[in-house]
């Protein structure tokens, strides 16, 4: 399955000794935690068979290899969504690759609309489980048995617990909640919105759970923190628009950075 992947891992051994544990995929206005990155070296995905070719402002589009802390990390910066091509495996391949390269866990980010009055533009949210309201799966069209994925836990446990206590240590406020995948690339109804609550949503965003799906059939562990950028549609006046998410992402982005130097940091020494 994804016999592409070997072949572009094999293609990125060529251009780098650097043997990722780690991979990062940066969500919306998260570009500068690539800037943590020590000696890095950039492949842009065009050089990169499988990989996705992102059309949405604020998603670069290239593999940034080299470490954090001493880690060696392999970040994603730019993702492929559902609504760019109506198919949700459009990151299969990439992380298929990185598991190819070595990678054991993956650490996803995105930009959120909070359901919580109370958890506002700025805050951030781990990912404890999830709803998919896009009713669609990465997995279309995968054979093998390995495509019937178990998702329970699919946002590691334990990973939760070790970032939930650095969050604390650095005094980051952190809340914990279930994230709620709509397809977009329209925002959502106020009615949806209401649903989503009443279902047991946190917050609602248009990435990460195919992401995460994939992931988990490949055997990767996976952590996911939300960028809350906007109190979701119909909870507040300030209208909704993807300029205001870039903006609250990019203020918001320090405190995910210091988040995520000091996750990969533990990742690395433990
Ligand atoms: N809805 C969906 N996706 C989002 C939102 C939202 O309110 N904010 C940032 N990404």
């Amino acid at each position: 399955m994804f016999e592409q992947a070997a072949t572009t891992a094999a293609l990125i051994r060529e251009r780098t000794a650097l043997a990722p544990r780690v991979a990062l995929v940066l969500g919306s206005g998260l570009g500068a935690v690539a800037d943590a990155v020590a000696g890095a070296q950039a492949i842009p995905y065009e050089d990169l068979p499988g990989f996705p070719r992102p059309s949405v402002a604020g998603h670069g589009g290239k593999l940034v290899l080299g470490s954090v802390a001493g880690l060696p990390v392999a970040v994603l910066q730019g993702r492929a969504h559902y609504y760019e091509g109506g198919r949700a495996d459009g990151m299969n391949l990439a992380l298929a690759t990185l598991k190819a390269l070595g990678c054991q866990n993956l650490v996803l980010t995105n930009a959120a609309g909070s359901l919580h009055s109370e958890v506002g533009p700025g805050r951030l949210m781990l990912i404890a489980d999830h709803i998919n309201f896009a009713g669609v799966s990465p997995l279309f069209g995968v054979q093998g048995n390995e495509r019937f994925v178990d998702l329970v836990d699919a946002y590691d446990p334990e990973e939760r617990t070790r970032i939930k206590t650095l969050a604390e240590g650095l005094g980051v406020p952190l809340a914990e909640g279930v994230y709620v995948w709509f397809c977009g690339p329209h925002f959502e109804t106020p009615a949806e919105i209401r649903a989503a609550r009443a279902l047991g949503g946190d917050a609602v965003g248009m990435s990460t759970v195919p992401e995460a799906i994939v992931a988990r059939m490949l055997g990767l562990k996976v952590t996911a923190v939300s960028m809350i950028t906007n109190l979701a549609a119909g909870m507040s006046d300030q209208a909704i628009s993807h300029e205001q998410t870039m903006r609250a992402a990019t203020a918001a982005a320090a405190d995910m950075t210091r988040l995520l130097t000091a996750y990969l940091k533990e990742l690395g020494d433990g």
